[in-house]
Parts: C-alpha cells; structure tokens; sequence
C-alpha cells in the first residue's frame, strides 16, 4: 500500500512530568507526521498508546494536552495559521483535546448549546455556527439529541458529543484516553466509527488514544507506542517512557484485515508489556 510522509504535525523531545520529587514518565520523544495514501483522499492519523496500568499514559496525555507542566522537554505542533511548510508552535492548554474517560459534560446545556460553546473562539459566522452543528449531529447519528440535556443521553451519545465537542475548539489533534472501556459491543462499534468520521473529515486530523484492548489499536492505528518502565543496566527503572515503537505501515500491516501477521505483532506486544 503506497503511502508518503508529509509534514510533522507533532514532536515531543525529552518530555518529562513530576508530581512533587515524583518522576512519573521521562526522556519521551516521539515525531508524528502527516501522511498521505495514494488514491485515498482523506486519511488521517491514528495514534495508539498501550501499556500497563500506572506506566505513566494518562500523565502523558495531560502534558500533551497542556493541562499539565511538563518538568522538562518540549512538545510541538504544527501551526496551521502559519502557511510556511512544517511551522509549529509549542502547545498550550485548548491546542490538543482530551476527551477523558467520564467524557465530561456541561450539565446544564443541551448538546446543541455545548457545540455553540465550542465553536466560540472560532471565526464562523452564526448562521455557519449552526449549519456546522447541524452537519455534525447529523454526520455522527446525534440529530435527536441536539437538544438533549447530558443526563438524558447514552453512554455512547455522550462520547460522541464530548469528541465534537474536543475537535470544534481543537480541530486538528483529538486525544482520548481509554475511550473503549468500560463500553459494551455496540459502543465500541459506535466509537470505531467516530474515529473513522475523524480520519475522513480532514487529511491532518489525528486521533491519539490509549487503551488496553492491544487487538483494537492493531486494528485501528498505524503507529503504537508502547509506555512502559525501562530496563537500564539489567534494572528496570520506575518511570515511563516509550520502551517500543510500532509503524504497522512500515510493517506493512495498516489499513488491512486482519491476519496472522496481525496476531504475531500482537503477542510481540504483550511480551514487551510484560516485560516494562
Ligand atoms: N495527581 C497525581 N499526583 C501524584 N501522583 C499521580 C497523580 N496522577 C497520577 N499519579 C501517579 O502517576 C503514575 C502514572 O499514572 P497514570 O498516568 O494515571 O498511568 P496510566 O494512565 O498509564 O494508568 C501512577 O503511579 C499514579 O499513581
Ligand atoms: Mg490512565
């Protein structure tokens, strides 16, 4: 399958995050870029981060997010205003969306209200505001919850509008953490589905998630990243940092059924999470 990397979206260098004299994930770099498929039109990036509970990737979607400080580092993404090739900016708080596991709400604005409230910083004029939210409610299989108040929505509905929500004030990047637990089949479906809405609706967008179900991110992303705790001189220390890297394109396993070469990456992964 012929693809190209284009520009860099995202760059984290020696990224790391204390709590107090804690160190909790050190020493990340990671480079994502864009990338385009030949005769496929809009592709968009998936991003999987796996690992055992407590390796740090909540943290780190924190401090990519901006919600936390990082202790040192940095994280860059592109800056789409600016039209020169590969600008970027470092990222502040509203840059990057985080859709959390409780896929937190305003409780008292209807869904419709909440997109409103989303589109707010951008330059739409009210009438494309609307159509905007008309279009994506409709897109995303919410047209009669527009308005509907969070209590009176599905688990999944709530998702849903919680990830339009994240990409209406932070277009590009989205980054969800665990977005697949705790949901039944049907959900899960549900969320498969938003993440392949997202990959159509522009050619940079880029979905970041964790999980711990290593079959869905093989089924769903092109890179994975592993966070675990690293072996240095035979001892294994007690922060996170990424201990492998998987580009399923390179490997020649993205945008495919899956196969028993799927299975092999599978248990490949399972033995380094084991052993970090
Ligand atoms: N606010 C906090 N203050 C202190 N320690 C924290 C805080 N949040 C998380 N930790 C610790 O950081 C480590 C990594 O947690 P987390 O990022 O949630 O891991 P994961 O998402 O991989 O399960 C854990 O040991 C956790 O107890
Ligand atoms: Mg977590």
């Amino acid at each position: 399958m012929k693809y190209e990397f284009k520009e860099t979206l995202l760059y984290v260098e020696n990224l790391s995050v204390a709590y107090d004299d804690t160190v909790i994930i050190k020493d990340i770099n990671l480079i994502e870029k864009d990338v385009v498929r030949e005769n496929v039109d809009c592709t968009g990036q998936v991003v999987a981060f796996l690992g055992r509970s407590g390796r740090g990737k909540s943290t780190f979607f924190k401090a990519l997010t901006g919600l936390i400080p990082s202790t040192a580092g940095k994280i860059l993404i592109r800056d789409f205003e600016n039209k020169e090739p590969n600008a970027a900016k470092p990222v502040k708080e509203g840059d990057i969306g985080l859709v959390d596991q409780k896929y937190t709400l305003f409780r008292h604005k209807t869904v419709t209200e909440a997109l409103k409230f989303s589109l707010r910083k951008t330059t739409l004029a009210a009438s494309e505001k609307d159509s905007k939210i008309k279009q994506y409610l409709k897109e995303w299989g919410l047209e009669n919850c527009a308005h509907k108040y969070p209590n009176e929505l599905s688990g999944g509905q709530r998702q849903r509008t919680a990830i339009i929500e994240q990409l209406f004030s932070s277009d590009q990047f989205i980054v969800l953490d665990e977005p697949f637990s705790g949901l039944d089949v049907g959900n899960i479906q549900e969320v498969k589905k938003a993440f392949d809405l997202l990959g159509q609706s522009s050619e940079v967008n880029t979905v970041i998630f964790s999980t711990h179900d290593i079959d869905l991110a093989i089924e769903l992303a092109q890179t994975i990243y592993i966070i675990g705790y690293p072996t240095i001189d035979g001892k294994l220390q007690n922060y996170g940092t990424i201990v492998a890297k998987y580009d399923l394109r390179e490997m020649g396993l993205a945008w495919r059924d899956y196969c028993e070469d799927h299975l092999k990456l599978s248990k490949e992964i399972i033995h380094q999470m084991m052993i970090s």
